[in-house]
């Protein structure tokens, strides 16, 4: 595969980016709610430079027929996915996909998941935080608290996530941690005052997370390797390959550069 973009812009600057894609390459990426088209173009992009896909869904069912579709993607060494039942993986001819059944929004399953994951496969370099959804409509009269809750899942999600796999990211060489928010954040509707709420609050978690890697680094009197970034789509429909190739790219990019920036993603 050729290497993927050699530039980026970043807070205004153009930034070389050698070699894309070998800087993701043995890589362990863990996909946060990964049975949506954006997780199987993610997946897709990951395993094709190389990584380690961990493909987290709560629906073991879901998961394994959508890890079915990535199947030929993996290239001819890969083994199939991986379920914890499975055992675990060894570095040598480890798979290049391995699904978890897990709960997200719990917080004791996902620590049950770290524990699989460090058992079966060690740390881990990176996260896409993909659980989401959307409800919203009727003005502010609409925004129910039925709703409020559904949407309020994803940034339980990543709150649980990104403790339980903070310690990793900070080890990491190149740690990366990514959500998709939603420029609503930046223009709130009524109609959809749930959902923005919720988007700002996750974006405000990347932020405290990106101050983290920050802080960890200066204490430590090391140079910063771990970055925390915020993606943000009005429509997510048809730019999923532009996200999956904006995440792998972040491995590239020096994590000072990037570590707690917005980078809008639309149409070309
Ligand atoms: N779609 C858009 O136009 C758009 C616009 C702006 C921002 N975004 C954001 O982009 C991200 C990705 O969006 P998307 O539309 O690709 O995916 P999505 O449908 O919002 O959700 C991604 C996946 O998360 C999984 N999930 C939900 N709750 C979970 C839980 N408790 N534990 C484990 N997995 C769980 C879902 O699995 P199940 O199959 O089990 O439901 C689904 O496959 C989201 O954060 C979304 O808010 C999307």
């Amino acid at each position: 595969m050729p290497e993927a973009g050699l530039t980026a812009t970043v807070r205004g600057r153009t930034v070389l980016i050698a070699g894309a894609t070998s800087a993701v390459r043995g890589r362990t990426v863990l996909i946060a709610g990964a049975t949506s088209a954006s997780g199987a173009a993610a997946a897709r992009a990951l395993i094709a430079a190389g990584s380690r896909v961990i493909a987290v869904g709560r629906d073991a069912g879901r998961l394994e027929h959508w890890a079915a579709t990535l199947r030929p993607a993996q290239g001819p060494d890969a083994q199939g996915p991986r379920t914890a039942a499975q055992g675990p993986g060894t570095a040598a001819g480890a798979p290049a996909l391995v699904t978890e059944v897990c709960d997200l929004t719990d917080e004791s399953d996902v620590a049950l998941l770290a524990d699989r994951v460090h058992d079966a496969h060690g740390s881990i370099d990176g996260i896409l935080h993909l659980v989401g959804g959307w409800r919203g409509g009727g003005g502010l009269a609409g925004q129910t608290e039925e709703d409020y809750r559904f949407l309020e899942q994803s940034l339980t999600a990543l709150r649980c996530v990104s403790r339980a796999f903070d310690a990793d990211l900070r080890a990491s060489e190149a740690g990366r941690s990514a959500i998709v928010s939603s420029t609503a954040v930046a223009r709130p509707l009524a109609g959809g005052a749930n959902y923005a709420a919720v988007k700002a609050a996750s974006e405000a978690w990347a932020r405290a997370v990106a101050q983290g890697f920050a802080k960890a680094a200066r204490d430590g009197g090391e140079p910063l390797r771990a970055a925390s970034v915020i993606f943000r789509v009005k429509a997510l429909d048809g730019l999923e390959a532009q996200l999956a190739d904006r995440y792998v790219r972040l491995f590239a990019e020096d994590a000072d550069a990037i570590n707690d920036t917005i980078v809008e993603l639309s149409p070309a």
